[in-house]
């Protein structure tokens, strides 16, 4: 029987279908364009955009899977963490559906279906999760940066993560400096392709540090530092290309040594990499590159399912549910802090 899962914890309004391992649907509709003008997320107009568009989004959801809500075996939505009201209108809409039909709720941790995301692929069921486990993951978006031991299914264990700000924070407020419209991440993976990398020389933090978190609040500063004794640098289209380029590099370099580092000390056999900033394509080749020659395995999530979607709330439900996980109580509440074990 199907599941209906819906995602509303940050600027995407998402619903999907899932079936036995298959995504029959993944509706997402992005705030991006509404909050742009304030140059990043405005938490209560995220939440007045997930209140007008998730009913719309939900059913088109069901639309698409050929499945009506009566058929629903479960319903299960994003409990944490995130903006508390955005939150809240998935969690309640979600936990409202399952009373009114009668199907158990699950209440779920983002992070940890990001873990999945790697595995959705749309039509063809999820591959044998066992075969790529153990697994060191990377979940890089624009409001974390984490590396995850998964240990086994569900077994899973946090090494590390942003001490400030995450990685794709450092792209969105890199950009906005130099002019960029939010968020900038894609804008300046765009620019860096015709940049050079090696033109200008911005720190590595914390990249030789023996744990595993991360800091990029250091190199956002050193790029403020850049742009003030650079007047004028911007007004050059190539010179701002390098910018791109060079700082891009930055990021990716950490991202990557200490994903890869991780990885070796664990002595795990498989990467996989999830999050908003995973599209990038600089990551993406690096992180190819890398796993090759040290002979892992790497699950990339395709790029429809890097960025917050509820297909992979759906997958971790359904994984729990065939694990006979305790639903979550009706009256629960939201968890907008809730830290990932
Ligand atoms: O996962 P996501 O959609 O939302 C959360 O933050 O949870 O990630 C959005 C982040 C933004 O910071 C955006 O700039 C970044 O992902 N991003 C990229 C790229 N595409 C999205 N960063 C670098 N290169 C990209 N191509
Ligand atoms: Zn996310």
């Amino acid at each position: 029987m199907p599941l209906l899962a819906v995602e509303t914890s940050c600027d995407e309004t998402s619903a999907a279908v899932v079936h036995q391992g298959r995504v029959l649907s993944n509706v997402v509709s992005s705030q991006i364009s509404l909050h742009a003008e304030y140059g990043g997320v405005v938490p209560e107009l995220a939440a007045r955009e997930h209140l007008r568009n998730l009913i719309p989004v939900a059913r088109a959801a069901l639309r698409e899977a050929s499945v009506e809500a009566g058929q629903l075996d479960a319903v299960a939505a994003t409990r944490g963490p995130g903006l508390p009201n955005a939150l809240l209108v998935g969690f309640k809409a979600a936990q409202a559906a399952a009373f009114v039909l009668g199907r158990p709720f699950l209440g779920l941790h983002h992070h940890q279906a990001h873990l999945y995301s790697p595995w959705l692929r749309g039509q063809p069921p999820v591959a044998d999760f066992s075969r790529f486990q153990p697994n060191l993951s990377l979940i890089v978006s624009g409001g974390h940066t984490l590396l995850v031991h998964v240990r086994a299914e569900l077994d899973h264990h946090v090494l590390g993560s942003t001490l400030d700000d995450a990685a794709g924070e450092c792209f969105d407020k890199t950009g906005k400096m130099i002019g960029l419209p939010y968020p900038a991440g894609p804008e300046i993976d765009r620019l860096a392709e015709a940049g050079n990398p090696k033109a200008y020389d911005f720190p590595r933090p914390m990249i030789d540090d023996p744990n595993h978190d991360f800091s990029f609040s250091g190199l956002k500063t050193s790029v403020r530092y850049f742009l003030r004794d650079h007047p004028g640098l911007l007004d050059d289209a190539q010179r701002l290309r390098d910018l791109c380029a060079s700082v891009q590099a930055a990021i990716v370099d950490v991202l990557v040594t200490k994903t890869i580092r991780a990885a070796k000390r664990l002595r795990v056999g498989c990467v996989t990499a999830s999050g908003g900033v995973t599209c990038n394509r600089a990551l993406r080749q690096r992180l190819t590159a890398a796993c090759e020659r040290e002979r892992l395995t790497l699950l990339l999530a395709e790029k429809n399912f890097c960025t917050d979607n509820a297909a992979m709330i759906g997958i971790l439900a359904e994984r729990k549910l065939m694990r006979r996980a305790e639903p979550t109580t009706l009256d629960a509440d939201i968890l907008p802090n809730w830290a990932l074990g």
